[in-house]
């Protein structure tokens, strides 16, 4: 069995015993257990080879939370990439969360921000790590998450100016130059095979613009052109705007 399959047998299981989460399973039966919660931090618990490997997620500590910090329009490409103006913050939906981590740094620029993630493991781990950040003294911040897969939700999603989406990228060559950690969410995420599809749903939804993050060098999602592109040192925003194409 996969991780993968695992978290989701983990769901179902929950589901079938009539409980509201995967963690309320290791209270029956600690061995089907693949959570854990250590110092108020909820943990993944992955099987590798015969070790176990861990994944848990925090947007108030490490790189990220140093960056959100630091944050400004004029040291973020992505602010210029998500279209922010002195007197202006869009409203943005991130439809690939993942860690959450471009969204903190977009909800730092002042955006309001709707994270939208689909994998049952990583919105449980990004959903405590929202909660921690949530409970800071001074949050201020508007951001939330929500379960859904964005193919589907876009289309429904109303008052939205920015949808930005970071689809899983290309397996690297030299894959052991990818840090321990994020090797361990892609194991968890698997590809994202259906990227150019969220793209066309993303451009068949209301929103003015369309922000796609890319590995440099990487082809353009689904063959379609960007208006523009914002180039960054490792990887490029690719932007798509005006909206009133008809996709098939
Ligand atoms: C590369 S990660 C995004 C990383 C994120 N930008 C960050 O800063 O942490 C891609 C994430 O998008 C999620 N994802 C991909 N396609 C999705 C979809 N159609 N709906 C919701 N989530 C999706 C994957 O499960 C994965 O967690």
């Amino acid at each position: 069995m996969t991780v993968t399959d695992f978290a989701a047998t983990s769901q179902d299981l929950a589901k079938a015993l009539g409980l509201s989460d995967v963690l309320s399973l290791q209270q029956i039966n600690p061995s089907l257990a693949i959570f854990d919660r250590h110092n108020d931090q909820l943990s993944l618990y992955l099987e590798n080879e015969q070790k176990v490997d861990q994944l848990c997620f925090s947007l108030i500590e490490g790189e990220v939370a140093a960056r959100a910090v630091k944050v400004s329009k004029s040291n973020e490409v992505i602010a210029k990439a998500i279209g922010c103006k002195p007197h202006f913050r869009p409203r943005v939906i991130d439809a690939t969360a993942g860690m959450g981590r471009d969204s903190l740094i977009m909800a730092k620029l002042g955006c309001s921000v709707t994270m939208l993630e689909r994998n049952f493991a990583i919105h449980c781990l990004l959903e405590d790590a929202l909660q921690q950040l949530k409970a800071q003294p001074d949050f201020n911040l508007n951001i939330q998450l929500e379960k859904q897969d964005s193919i589907a939700q876009l289309a429904d999603m109303n008052q939205v100016d920015v949808i930005y989406l970071d689809p899983m990228f290309p397996e690297r060559k030299k894959s052991a130059l990818v840090k321990k950690e994020m090797r361990l969410f892609k194991r968890l995420a698997g590809e994202d095979n259906d990227a150019d599809q969220l793209l066309k749903s993303a451009l068949a939804s209301s929103a003015s613009r369309v922000v796609v993050k890319r590995p440099k060098g990487a082809p353009v999602l689904a063959g379609l052109k960007p208006s523009h592109e914002i180039k960054a040192k490792k990887f490029r925003y690719d932007v798509y705007l005006n909206l009133n194409n008809s996709l098939s």
